[in-house]
């Protein structure tokens, strides 16, 4: 199997890292426009397959597109991240011209690829790849919510002062500060629902904690997250390629499905190697509707503004 991660700074080289040590794929090509880059990051991660046990090629190539050729899964990372203060939306018209030229290129040597948008405002550069590439809506998928249940199930965690692992979580709707909901009704700990052990103070801070969790971490760094986003785009390639059906919290383009049509959200969907299989129809109670029709709304004026850019 072979995966292309165009765009080799700080999320698309630890994707590859993640990917290399979770054996994901015999082939690993990583992109950049930035001369010499991709290859160095390439070559350094080749470096550690001895140390740290895979056989994985990595392979690094200067916005060279012949080397991603025939790649089944191809994720998009390339853009500029979020700096202090700055929101995702702010990224739309400098994002929007580099994932619409990389989805382009992708497509002329991978045109089976399923296509994982990392890039923000990923919502909507999702929508755009989907508009962009006219590909069948189950190969295109945006990784967002993967990164959410994350933090929402790390912040849990540490309320529960438990480990991340028996917890379940899962963040739907948009990937932004405030379009993001966390399930906190059917979170639980080890199937028991979170809220036997924490009052709703609690679970209401970890819920505002989770949708801050970027801008957190941003405000910290100086530049957005790698870690926890390189690892979840790492685990939704892993249920591509391997055909796991996982079920995940990823962008889809809806049509109908939680209300909403002619956008691209975060639902509960099954993965496998066609890409996004199937939509899972979780009953949301009326103040989860609520909060889904506000984050569409919040998405579809963000891919208004798209429209009005010229990309
Ligand atoms: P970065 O600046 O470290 O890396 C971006 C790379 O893209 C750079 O190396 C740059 O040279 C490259 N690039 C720019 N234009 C390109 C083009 N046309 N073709 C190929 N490569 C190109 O940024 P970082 O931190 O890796 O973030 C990347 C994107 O991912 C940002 O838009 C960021 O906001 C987003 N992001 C999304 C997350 C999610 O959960 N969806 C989580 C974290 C970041
Ligand atoms: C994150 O959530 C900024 O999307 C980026 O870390």
């Amino acid at each position: 199997m072979k995966v292309s991660v165009i765009g080799a700074g700080n999320v698309g080289a630890t994707c590859a890292d993640a990917m290399a040590h979770r054996r994901v794929a015999s082939e690993i090509v990583l992109l950049d426009i930035r001369e010499n880059f991709a290859e160095g990051k390439a070559l350094d991660m080749m470096q550690t397959a001895t140390l740290n046990m895979f056989n994985s090629r990595v392979v690094g190539s200067t916005n060279d597109y012949t080397k991603t050729a025939n790649s089944d899964v191809v994720v998009i990372t390339s853009g500029v991240p979020r700096k202090p203060g700055m929101t995702r939306e702010e990224l739309i018209g400098i994002n929007a011209g580099i994932v619409k030229g990389v989805t382009e290129n992708v497509l002329k040597h991978s045109p089976n690829a399923v296509i994982v948008v990392v890039s923000n405002p990923m919502d909507t550069m999702t929508y755009l790849a989907l508009k962009e590439s006219k590909l069948p809506k189950q190969r295109i998928i945006g990784m967002g919510g993967i990164l959410d249940s994350a933090r929402f199930k790390c912040y849990l965690s540490l309320a529960l002062n438990a480990s991340a692992n028996d917890i379940e979580g899962m963040v739907i709707g948009g990937h932004g500060d405030t379009t993001m909901i966390p399930l906190t009704r059917l979170a639980s700990y080890k199937g028991v629902p979170v809220s036997q052990f924490l009052a709703a103070d609690a679970l209401k801070k970890v819920s505002a904690d989770t949708m801050v969790g970027g801008a957190t971490l941003t405000g910290m760094l100086g530049t957005s997250a790698w870690y926890a986003p390189g690892a979840a785009v790492s685990a939704l390639v892993d249920s591509i390629v391997n055909d796991q059906k996982r079920l995940f919290s990823c962008c889809v383009a809806l049509d109908g499905e939680y209300g909403q049509k002619d956008i691209c959200l975060g639902v509960p969907v099954i993965i496998g190697k066609n890409g996004w299989e199937k939509i899972v129809d979780v009953k949301l109670n009326d103040e989860e509707k609520a909060l889904f029709a506000k984050s569409a709304e919040a998405v579809r004026n963000m891919n208004s503004v798209l429209a009005s850019t010229k990309v």
